[in-house]
């Protein structure tokens, strides 16, 4: 997730981008450029936050039409020739999104004499539409970007200056917010609102495949035909506060929300379900040495432990490797029987716990291979593993984690498949069957989100209880785990998750009408067996609220609260409970009058022991 802002007009376009590229910060903050056109493109950019760019910036860098970016890393490390804008000759280009085939792009664009001076995706934009342009010299800025639309597959909101055209910015969207403010003063381009907030409350929201041509004399909007259109005004109601939080009232709740796009993304380019297949070159394993593993080891904290448990259960079942996990801080001071034989996964999304680093190198002093799954570029783990794997979820700002997770169990999906098929344990038609599962998932999620309410009167109905219990078998126990985490750590209510089968072997002696069970009851191989332990709570006077499939009229006869997801493949089922648990621990410490966004005694980064 970057952010992208654009301004044309009377006022110094330094300042404005530079004040709007701020406001989009939390979007992310690993490096930032601005890129002015006076006679020339003039382009400054920089490692850092915004508050870096600023100290580069000469004080008599002016102009009235520029773009400007603030980067979170997806393709290439955080650094200067990474940060956007990039250029092509007399063409500046930022963007947010991710070009899904831009290898493919890019090996066309360098047969024909292109230059890459970045490890990014965006670069081939600039560089497509510098070479639409040349090969027809009749073509706008516009209709240029128009056609190089038809070759990009992904997502994107791009900002484009061209020195042959000086007096606009062109401006497109698939799948990546854009926005557009008219002022008194000039028009303003952003990935959202916040960005112009200071100057204009009037905004026209882009929809996907439309194009915008900003400059002095107004705003002219396009369709993917390049026919004019007439768009509708809004006027924005936030302060600036809310309009950060994208009108919720906490990170938390905005980066819930954010999981269609968080899913979508962290998949985006590695799923060939046609073909049954995942493409996972960034591992940087051959067939060979995915044939011949033995073992793998996770090591991961907190919620990260708990996407390793259903990595484990995933590892085991779809590719058949024997798979440990565990607990950062006791591995680091264990005596782990290991051999260079093992491959060790740490699972983190700072990528900076310190106890996930110490165990990862003691794991590597073994001899093992060591990969990561982390969500920042350039953080320390990325330096301390053979190889890394991206959540794509774009910065997480509430204390809990929650987009990460789901991201992270993406991830966890993907590499398992891609071992199982690779290792012949997966058919291609089975890899395919959960493959087309997985590119249903945002639209699922989506689902849920729409349906909260329900989830919001549960929550409101048991607010005040002292203690919560969670239950789930097979994938569904770390599932369990992790709501009981998410209640605990942001509504400070006792919370357990237990192996359902493991309540008979003491929990059940805590049980009474006070204590609520979630179970997590969703369709699959132990779904049986979970409304046996549902009818063993039930006989203890304990309230059950089941976590079950929308098909599911079954499990009504047995318990007071149905929360419903859509129904999925079986293994897909923990990340849509997931988001479900996500919204009962949210609307619990809600109407608890938690502090949601930084729970009491709890950092984002745990970087101490
Ligand atoms: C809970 C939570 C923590 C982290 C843990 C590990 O919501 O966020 O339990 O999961 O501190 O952090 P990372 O994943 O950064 O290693």
């Amino acid at each position: 997730m970057c952010g992208i802002v654009g301004y044309v007009g009377a006022e110094n376009a330094v300042e404005i981008i530079v004040d709007s590229l701020k406001k989009l910060e939390y979007r992310g903050y690993d490096s930032a450029g601005v890129t002015i056109l006076n006679s020339d493109l003039e382009t400054y950019k920089t490692v850092g936050k915004i508050s870096e760019l600023e100290k580069i910036i000469p004080v008599d860098f002016t102009g009235h039409i520029g773009i400007g970016h603030t980067r979170w890393a997806t393709h290439g490390k955080p650094d200067t020739k990474n940060a956007h804008p990039h250029l092509s000759s007399n063409i500046a280009v930022v963007h947010n999104g991710i070009i899904e085939n831009y290898m493919h792009l890019k090996e066309k664009l360098l047969t024909q004499g292109y230059e890459f001076l970045s490890e990014t995706d965006t670069e081939v934009i600039a560089h497509l539409l510098h070479r639409t342009m040349k090969e027809d010299a009749k073509l706008s800025l516009l209709d240029a970007v128009r056609h190089i639309m038809t070759e990009m597959e992904g997502s994107y909101a791009v900002a484009v200056l061209c020195t042959d055209e000086p007096e606009h910015i062109v401006l497109a969207r698939k799948d990546s917010p854009l926005v557009i403010g008219l002022g008194d003063h000039g028009y303003y381009a952003a990935s959202d609102v916040t960005a112009f907030l200071r100057y204009t409350r009037n905004a026209v929201y882009v929809n996907d495949k439309e194009l915008v041509l900003i400059s002095p004399a107004g705003v002219k909007f396009y369709n993917n035909d390049g026919q004019q259109i007439e768009k509708q005004i809004d006027t924005i109601e936030w302060n600036e506060e809310a309009a950060e939080k994208a009108g919720y009232e906490h990170f938390m709740l905005k980066e819930i929300h954010e999981q269609p796009t968080s899913i979508q993304d962290t998949y985006a380019g590695k799923i060939f379900e046609l073909e049954g297949k995942v493409i996972l070159d960034e591992l940087k394993m051959d067939e060979d040495q995915l044939r011949s593993l033995q073992r793998v080891t996770i090591i991961a904290c907190g919620t990260s432990w708990n996407a390793g448990c259903v990595g484990k259960y995933l590892f085991e079942r779809l590719a058949g490797i024997h798979t440990d996990i565990e607990t950062a801080s006791e591995f680091r001071y264990g005596e782990p029987v290991l051999c260079g034989q093992v491959f060790t996964l740490a699972i983190t999304q700072s990528g900076e716990t310190a106890d996930t680093l110490a165990a990862i190198r003691s794991s590597r002093s073994y001899g093992c291979k060591a990969a990561a799954i982390t969500n920042v570029v350039g953080s320390t783990i990325t330096r301390e593993t053979d190889s890394v794997l991206f959540t794509r979820a774009g910065p997480e700002i509430g204390v809990a984690a929650t987009k990460t997770f789901t991201a992270q169990l993406i991830v966890l999906y993907l590499m398992a498949i891609h071992m199982g098929t690779v290792r012949g344990r997966l058919s291609p038609e089975t890899a395919r069957e959960i493959l087309v599962g997985i590119k249903q998932l945002p639209g699922q999620v989506q689902k849920i989100l729409n349906n909260k309410d329900a989830i919001k009167a549960c929550a409101e109905h048991y607010a005040n209880v002292q203690d919560y219990f969670f239950i789930g078998r097979h994938l569904n126990y770390p599932v369990s785990l992790e709501g009981a985490l998410k209640l605990k750590e942001i509504s400070y209510i006792h919370a357990e998750g237990y192996a359902a089968g493991e309540l008979k072997h003491g929990p059940l002696a805590l049980l009474s009408s006070e204590t609520p069970v979630v179970a997590i009851a969703t369709k699959g191989h132990t779904y049986d067996k979970v409304l046996s332990n549902i009818k063993e709570v039930k006989a203890r006077s304990a309230e059950v609220i089941a976590v079950a499939n929308q098909s599911d009229t079954e499990i009504d006869k047995y318990v007071d609260t149905v929360l419903r997801i859509p129904d999925c493949h079986e293994l897909l089922a923990p990340v849509l409970s997931s988001v479900v648990l996500q919204l009962l621990a949210y609307y619990t410490a809600y109407a608890r009058g938690c502090s949601i966004d930084k729970p009491r005694n709890l950092a984002k980064s745990v970087t101490v022991e």
